[in-house]
């Protein structure tokens, strides 16, 4: 069932909340789903969360650590085991020598991610964030007083970001450059050349990159996937976030993690013992297996995501209105609109005239009204369905 709750906490001025709290906007996504949680019938393409189920060896190795007795806590940097694993597993895939203690196990990514942009910003700070862009990162900066300068990008260009216009916005301010590739609400998978371009610049700069790659194994058409850490020279300048959520479909198990040199590593041990204390233990050994036994599932999911990525485009393509692109990662497709079309009023339209849930491009971003973030998460056969109902609907609108 929909409540209100929630905006009423967002949106209250009542003096016991601390103002910071006011930067937290009402997610345009929970918005849309409590709205949608009220007709029938609704088909979404608003989940960001994989319906593949989690490899069988990662369900049996936590519940033998259940069994184990495995249900204390474990060291705060993490279960040293998945350290370990993970330290293997980043030194083999990217040739970067990594060490247990390069490494911090978060409540997911998302605790990464503010563990990494709170201990960071601070009154005066500036942070160059991609526009549109996950919404946390922007939130999180201002909370602490930090500024966010927004780079925009489009539809008509991939929404690539150019790195001589990241260069360029580098100032004496600039404490960090927040990179997601691939990108929610996107999908844009960074090249090479863009990300050495800029991890080069900020080193040089001494200009932290803060880079978040959930989506990191959900790169298609046999194309590479340039990670911060196959780019930088060292670790001195960088922060990479990652989890098994979204690549291993584990996003309930709530494991994620953090790279970064060892005295940064340090550093933000302290904070995640006054924050969380230690991830969920018998969800650690859970990723484990998931490093160990997942190479199998990662190949099927992107075959099943390549060919659901095709049909999005194709049926995009097919849509009157609707500006689309070719995404090369994650499972998003976020195409525009007219220019001057509200992306919010659209998706509000689109939910109750044609009961399709979308999630509207404001929630990425201020320069992204236009647009509508579809996500490809869910089977070819509802991805269908919801084209059914969208292409009659934006056949009969006159957007002139
Ligand atoms: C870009 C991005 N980063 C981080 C997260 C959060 O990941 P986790 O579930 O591991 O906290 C998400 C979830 O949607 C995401 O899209």
């Amino acid at each position: 069932m929909a409540t209100s709750l929630d905006i009423d906490f967002y949106e209250s001025q009542d003096p016991i909340w601390n103002p910071a709290l006011l930067t937290i906007p009402v997610p345009g996504i929970r918005r849309m789903v409590n709205l949608a949680a009220n007709l029938e019938d609704v088909i979404h393409l608003s989940i960001g969360q994989p319906d593949m189920p989690v490899p069988p060896e990662v369900i049996d190795a936590t519940v033998e650590a259940l069994h184990a007795g495995q249900t204390g806590y474990t060291m705060d940097a993490g279960l040293p085991e998945l350290l370990e694993a993970l330290a293997e597993y980043y030194a083999e895939r990217y040739s970067r020598p990594l060490s247990p203690e390069n490494i911090l196990v978060t409540t997911g990514a998302t605790e990464a991610i503010y563990l990494a942009l709170t201990a960071t910003s601070a009154p005066g700070r500036e942070f160059i964030v991609p526009d549109p862009s996950f919404m946390l990162y922007a939130p999180l900066i201002r909370m602490n007083g930090g500024i966010v300068k927004s780079i925009p990008t489009r539809a008509e260009n991939d929404h690539q970001l150019d790195p001589q216009e990241v260069i360029d916005a580098i100032d004496i301010n600039t404490y960090a450059i927040v990179l997601n590739s691939p990108s929610n609400p996107t999908g844009t998978v960074y090249p090479r050349e863009t990300v050495e371009a800029i991890v080069e610049e900020a080193a040089y700069r001494n200009v932290y990159v803060i880079s978040d790659e959930v989506y990191d194994h959900l790169v298609y058409d046999g194309r590479e996937f340039p990670s911060v850490l196959s780019c930088c020279s060292d670790l001195d300048h960088v922060m990479v976030v990652s989890s098994f959520s979204k690549t291993f479909s584990m996003a309930g198990m709530r494991i994620g993690w953090l790279m970064a040199s060892q005295g940064a590593i340090r550093k933000l041990r302290r904070y995640h013992m006054f924050t969380t204390t230690v991830a969920n233990t018998p969800s650690q050994w859970g990723g484990v297996a998931a490093l160990r036994h997942g190479a199998r599932f990662l190949d099927a999911l992107e075959l099943e995501y390549t060919k659901r990525r095709d049909l999005l485009v194709e049926l995009v393509e097919r849509t009157p209105h609707l500006t689309g692109y070719r995404p090369q990662g994650a499972f998003y497709m976020f195409p525009a609109l007219p220019e001057g079309i509200d992306g919010g009023n659209v998706a509000l339209r689109l939910l109750k005239e044609a009961r399709v849930c979308t999630v509207p491009g404001d929630t990425f971003g201020d320069h992204c009204r236009n647009a509508l973030r579809l996500s490809y998460s869910m089977s070819t056969d509802q991805i269908e369905r919801a084209f059914e109902r969208i292409i009659p609907w934006m056949e009969k609108q006159d957007f002139s």
